[in-house]
């Protein structure tokens, strides 16, 4: 048996982490700390922002013999942490650090292959990660060719953040100045930005004895890695990054942009030939047919804004609202279509959002699920 799966059933859906004793991947921005793995062998792993410990199994999916030491400055998670994976992962052992992020970087001696930063409070962000000094201590602990990768919660993928102030260009920005090349994969409302020396996957994977819908999230990660390219020519640091990262300002940030979003519903909407105003991105996925033509109105004429399908139709899974079936099994059948259509968007978007909901733990096992996993892996493996 795997060591990547549980003893016993267990399904964690907290605000900090998902995670499911039979799945490693679970449709959330977690999965994605798996790239690191793909891009070469991986000794040292640095996860800081422990919590549950989402993020371990993924990690080590893909570097099946790296050591990870993960740190968190809460010692309750950690105590809960190590109990829970001592009980149902037993066979995977790690070091967890009692202290600060921005203090560990700063003071610790080792180099690290992957630096996974993951840190936020009850308010948002944690300080550091807009803090120049913090990142340029977690360069100085990253081997020369390792991998840092940040996961940044912020304004909804649908309303282009890395254009403006928000958490992600913000953070874009500091990192753009530091690292030779950045890339970002999206999930939800988070980008998880990559930098490393090289972004082609290498690793060879032996993936046998991963389940069926781990190997089918694993063969998308590489695709998506392909068309991970971001331009963050538009992303500015914004004089004043105080309270940036908050909950509080990012959901202003997303109301003073959602007019825009509205509009370009209206439009694509009235050129499909519908009423425009019946065409509201709040009740477009309870009616199917106008999202669809919506959709690829959008991706004509403002691919940012046809992102919102696909990330609200996932969204309402791990809501527990299922009234989204639809869009799994739409992207199901036109399949082929929809990638020749708009490739970086299927790619990018629209696959992974279809395979977070056949993932995700607290969704039910969609009739379309298995077709879905079939021609994931099959695409993958052609791409
Ligand atoms: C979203 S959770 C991390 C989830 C985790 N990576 C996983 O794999 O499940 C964010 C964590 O960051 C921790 N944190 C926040 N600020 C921190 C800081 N300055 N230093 C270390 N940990 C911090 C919090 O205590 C919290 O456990």
């Amino acid at each position: 048996m795997n060591r990547l799966y549980g003893r016993s059933r267990l399904v964690i859906d907290a605000h900090d982490t998902m995670m499911a004793d039979d799945r490693v991947f679970v449709g959330t921005y977690l999965d994605d700390f798996a790239v690191a793995g793909l891009l070469g062998p991986v000794g040292e792993i640095c996860l800081l922002g422990l919590a549950f410990g989402g993020g371990i199994r993924p990690l080590l999916s893909t570097a099946p013999d790296a050591h990870v030491t993960a740190v968190d400055t809460n010692r309750q998670a950690i105590e809960m942490c190590t109990g829970l994976f001592g009980m149902h992962f037993p066979d995977i052992g790690f070091d967890a650090v009692h202290a600060d992020a921005a203090d560990y970087m700063r003071f610790c001696d080792k180099t690290f292959d992957v630096i996974a930063v993951d840190l936020y409070t009850p308010d948002g962000h944690a300080d550091c990660v807009f803090d120049e000094r913090f990142w340029s201590d977690v360069l100085a602990r990253l081997a020369v060719d390792g991998v840092l990768m940040v996961n940044v919660w912020g304004v909804p993928l649908y309303l282009d953040p890395l254009v403006g102030a928000s958490p992600q260009a913000a953070v874009a920005s500091l990192l753009e100045a530091r690292v030779p090349t950045l890339r970002a994969l999206p999930a939800h409302d988070n980008l998880t930005f990559l930098a490393c020396a090289d972004s082609e996957p290498r690793a060879h994977l032996e993936s046998r004895d991963l389940s069926r819908s781990d190997r089918a999230c694993l063969g998308l990660l590489s695709a998506r890695l392909r068309v991970a390219e971001i331009d963050t020519k538009a992303a500015t640091l914004p004089s004043e990054l105080t309270g940036l990262g908050t909950f509080d300002q990012v959901r202003a940030e997303t109301q003073a942009r959602w007019p825009g979003l509205a509009a370009a519903f209206r439009a694509a909407g009235g050129a499909a030939g519908l009423d425009p105003s019946l065409c509201t991105p709040r009740t477009i996925i309870d009616d199917p047919s106008a999202a669809q033509a919506i959709t690829l109105g959008l991706l004509e004429t403002d691919p940012v804004s046809a992102r919102y399908v696909p990330i609200v139709a996932a969204e309402s899974a791990f809501r527990r609202q299922y009234r989204a079936e639809w869009f799994g099994r739409w992207v199901v059948d036109e399949f082929e279509d929809l990638a020749q259509r708009a490739p970086e968007w299927f790619v990018g978007t629209a696959v992974p959002r279809a395979m977070a909901m056949a993932v995700c733990p607290v969704a039910p096992r969609w009739e379309w699920t298995d077709e879905l996993f079939d021609k994931v892996e099959a695409f993958a493996a052609r791409s």
